[in-house]
């Protein structure tokens, strides 16, 4: 996807005084009828340059694959660009070693100019949001996603507003389904009849 140099270049600015490292930008086909927004790029990811390519994304594949879907159906993003991470003591030992971790709301902040961007170029029917950051950042604050899975939502998204440094609702509305981050299931393997659930409503709404 071509985005202008001057967004891209702010957002990896914005980014710069967190704990982050590398800068992953999405991957499909533009437009496309499908998006998905996940919640930031892991070690692998920062590696090979590329969204979901490490445990959540081989999770990821198997959903797509249950939709009847490969990654070129898809534009897959997600609200953060950059791998935030945090320092672990690895165990019996003083070593320290960089953990993923979750994207605060500055970090989704400081992409949020990007995410913006990245859905208007892709022109989405359907934005698929994989865990509740990517929910909090296009469609409720401080709403809870477990309250919406696999609900088929018609609303205004959040964009960001640089001038006011604040999310404002779009005037047009989107159809959005809040769906499980893929890497949910291995903090919590009893959802796996939940995911599978939600998958079949998407396939009878699409
Ligand atoms: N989790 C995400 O949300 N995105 C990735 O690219 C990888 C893991």
């Amino acid at each position: 996807m071509d985005l202008p140099e001057e967004v891209v270049e702010r957002a990896k600015r914005n980014i710069e005084p967190f704990d982050t490292e590398g800068f992953v930008l999405g991957k499909g086909p533009v437009p496309a009828d499908i998006m998905m927004v996940g919640e930031a790029p892991g070690e692998n990811e920062v590696y090979d340059g590329e969204p979901f390519t490490g445990r959540a994304g081989k999770e990821l594949d198997k959903q797509l694959s249950y939709l009847g879907w490969t990654r070129e159906d898809v534009y897959i993003t997600s609200a953060v660009r950059s791998r935030p991470y945090k320092w672990e003591k690895r165990p019996n030992s003083e070593e320290k070693r960089k953990a993923n971790r979750k994207p605060n709301k500055k970090e989704v902040k400081a992409h949020a100019e990007l995410l913006d961007l990245q859905i208007k170029t892709a022109e989405p029917k359907v934005i698929l949001l994989l865990g509740g950051v990517a929910y909090q950042r296009l469609v409720d604050e401080k709403g809870k996603i477990s309250e919406v899975i696999g609900e088929k939502l018609e609303t205004p998204i959040l964009k960001y507003d640089r001038e006011q440094d604040t999310y404002i609702p779009s005037d047009e509305k989107y159809i959005v389904i809040p769906l499980y981050h893929p890497a949910a299931v291995f903090y919590n393997p009893g959802i796996r009849d939940s995911i599978y659930d939600s998958l079949d409503r998407l396939k009878s709404y699409l």
